[in-house]
């Protein structure tokens, strides 16, 4: 059998043009071309971002750039948002950082909600704040609009904010927000292989960067920025990277951003009817479902139907299409359907076509 075409929340779908500018002949990384190439680039991801600030490519999966954030910005204690796996696992790996954490738990398939971020902070513990915006695991958006207001009550408090899953599929206005520290890697939204994550920090996350002693070097922001002002990186970045995120702003400017969000949003909204015209119900809490997949309840919640997903994924790979089985504690009862990248309805149709054949033979 020839290649499965990814459904899964990440990595998605990488295009042919994608896959040729991948393989562009190697430059070096401090030379003009190179620099040429980010200084190219550097204006489109302000303007993906909706910044001014300069926006930094780090060679490393988020998870990097995650732990870095923690490293860079927390001296006092952080609160970490907690609604699925990789949310949850922010707190632990603050604490693997030897930093005072503590948890804002809400059940798994909830959003995290500003009143209960504002009550946490008004005791003045924390100086960081860790939030997912897009929990891939339980397919919940929270609202960060809401989220990014209340936080304009607490200045100090560094606003870190993992957007993995909804960069480029969702408008994410930096500046506006009052984020100090975006992040998300190449493999989910962007439709690039895994293994860079692009990132932007705030004039506050900076400053307080240069204050932090044990934030290393390898994820230092504070070089990030010197080098990103010379159109850098601070080490050997993966240029193939470099090469093919220029052809997809490429692509992403030419669909024009308010049409690639529109598209997301419409294409998560087909899964959705699809799931409801075979009995599921959806795993996130109603109004919070995310755009960019859809999480199905298979048991993990009363109501709905139940399959067997190992066998309905196995019908679907059969027919070409991967898609994913669930993730952490609520594997099995629950499946997921990514619709992020370069995904259109023509696309989404197929599978659905291939996702109603397998069902028919449950
Ligand atoms: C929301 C979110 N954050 C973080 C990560 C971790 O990303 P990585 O494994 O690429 O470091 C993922 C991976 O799926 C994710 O979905």
């Amino acid at each position: 059998m020839g290649h499965v075409k990814l459904h899964i929340p990440g990595p998605v779908e990488v295009s042919e043009k994608t896959f040729r500018a991948f393989c562009t002949p190697m430059i070096g990384h401090r030379s003009q071309a190179f620099k040429d190439l980010y200084a190219k680039i550097q204006p489109q991801l302000q303007e993906l971002l909706y910044t001014k600030q300069l926006v930094y490519l780090s060679t490393s999966s988020a998870w990097g750039v995650m732990e870095a954030a923690i490293r860079n910005l927390v001296s006092r204690k952080v609160l970490n948002c907690m609604c699925g796996a990789f949310s949850d696992k922010w707190y632990d790996v603050a604490k693997r950082c030897g930093k005072e954490a503590e948890p804002l738990q809400v059940p798994w398939g909830s959003p995290i909600r500003a009143e209960q971020i504002d009550a946490r902070l008004a005791t003045g513990q924390f100086d960081a704040l860790t939030l997912i915006h897009n929990e891939t695991s339980t397919g919940v958006m929270s609202p960060v609009y809401e989220i990014a207001e209340l936080k304009k009550k607490y200045p100090d408090v560094m606003f870190i904010v993992d957007a993995v899953s909804s960069m480029t599929a969702v408008k994410l206005e930096f500046d506006k927000l009052g984020i100090d520290v975006l992040l998300a890697g190449t493999q989910k939204a962007f439709a690039l292989p895994p293994g860079m994550t692009v990132f932007v920090c705030s004039p506050a996350a900076l400053a307080k960067a240069a204050t932090m002693k044990d934030r290393g070097y390898y994820f230092d922001f504070v070089e990030f920025q010197k080098n990103a002002e010379q159109s850098m990186t601070p080490s050997t970045p993966s240029i193939g990277h470099v090469f093919a995120l220029a052809s997809k702003l490429e692509d992403i400017f030419q669909e024009g951003l308010e049409a690639r969000f529109a598209r997301h949003k419409k294409l998560a909204e087909m899964t959705r009817a699809w799931a409801a015209k075979h009995g599921f119900t959806l795993f996130p809490e109603a109004g919070f479902e995310s755009v960019t997949l859809t999480c199905i309840n298979n048991g993990a919640k009363p109501g709905g139907r139940v399959v067997d997903v190992p066998k309905l994924q196995k019908l679907v790979r059969e027919q070409g299409f991967l898609i994913d089985g669930g993730y952490g504690k609520i594997k099995g009862t629950t499946f997921r359907i990514s619709n992020m990248g370069d995904e259109t309805e023509a696309t989404m149709q197929q599978l659905y076509a291939a996702l109603d054949n397998a069902m028919k033979q449950l």
